[in-house]
């Protein structure tokens, strides 16, 4: 494996197959009569090296969740730890500084900086952390990504696709211990979904990342190893291995539950 700035930070003891861990994580919005559990208890743990998919009807807490665990939302209670460190241990410079060193993100919108090439935009977090990319990983992003021919585009000369494998690569390029994905398709069609989604998988298989998204499409979650069904801000349910179909059947349960 190639060296990167951060592997050289001495590694914790027992290199941990969990790489992110929620254990009884509740999450209220607003106060007294206004309060809003939007997570009523959630313990889960995401091994290291796996592609996993959060699912559940509309509402049922899915962002907030995967805000929580990514540092982005404090939650109310219990306890989420990444890779080893426990969140709720951490003042805000030092969640900053998670989220920037450890952490990656693909967003439903992109979220690219319009002013910056691709390129650009693929190595602002290291930039901004006063890390020097490894350029051999950074080439082998960039290659398997099939973005060479567009380094020097900026966001609005690309299609949606493109900005996503964009921001993609940013989210790789650090070699964070975990990705994760609130509806990183919502916003694609469905060719360009899939070549998001195929990136994702190649991820976890060719270089070992650990993935998580939300989706509520049965087709991307199909690409998962695993998922997390939620509902009312409770985990409900998971499958292995899942297909369309399954993942289709599960759903039209659950909102039949929630609809009740
Ligand atoms: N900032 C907020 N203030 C108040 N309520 C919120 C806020 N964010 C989310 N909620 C509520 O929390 C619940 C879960 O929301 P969310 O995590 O966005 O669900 P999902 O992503 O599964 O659609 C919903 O009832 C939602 O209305
Ligand atoms: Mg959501």
């Amino acid at each position: 494996m190639s060296q990167t700035p951060f592997q050289t930070v001495p590694a914790p003891p027992a290199a941990p197959a969990v790489a992110a861990r929620a254990v009884n994580v509740t999450k209220v919005y607003g106060e007294g009569d206004n309060a809003v559990y939007a997570l009523a208890g959630i313990s889960v743990d995401f091994r290291a090296g796996e592609f996993t998919a959060i699912m559940g009807p509309s509402g049922s807490g899915k962002s907030t969740l995967m805000h929580c665990l990514a540092g982005l939302d404090a939650a109310s209670g219990g306890s989420i730890v990444v890779g080893g460190t426990e969140l709720t241990s951490l003042n805000d410079k030092q969640i900053t500084e998670l989220r920037r060193d450890r952490i990656g993100f693909v967003f439903q919108s992109f979220n690219l900086v319009p002013t910056l090439t691709a390129l650009e935009n693929i190595t602002l977090p290291l930039d901004i952390a006063g890390r020097k990319p490894d350029e051999q990983w950074l080439n082998a992003v960039i290659d398997r990504l099939g973005l060479r021919p567009r380094l020097g585009h900026r966001p609005t000369e690309l299609s949606g696709g493109q900005q996503q494998r964009v921001a993609c690569a940013r989210a790789l390029v650090g070699r964070p211990e975990i990705v994760f994905g609130d509806e990183p398709t919502g916003n694609l069609d469905s060719r360009s979904g899939a070549e998001v989604l195929s990136i994702l998988r190649a991820a976890v298989d060719d270089f070992r990342q650990t993935v998580v998204i939300v989706t509520h499409d049965p087709r991307a979650a199909s690409y998962a190893d695993r998922v997390v069904f939620l509902a009312d801000g409770r985990i409900v349910d998971e499958m292995r291995r899942p297909t369309a179909e399954r993942v289709l059947e599960k759903m039209i349960h659950l909102d039949e539950l929630v609809a009740r």
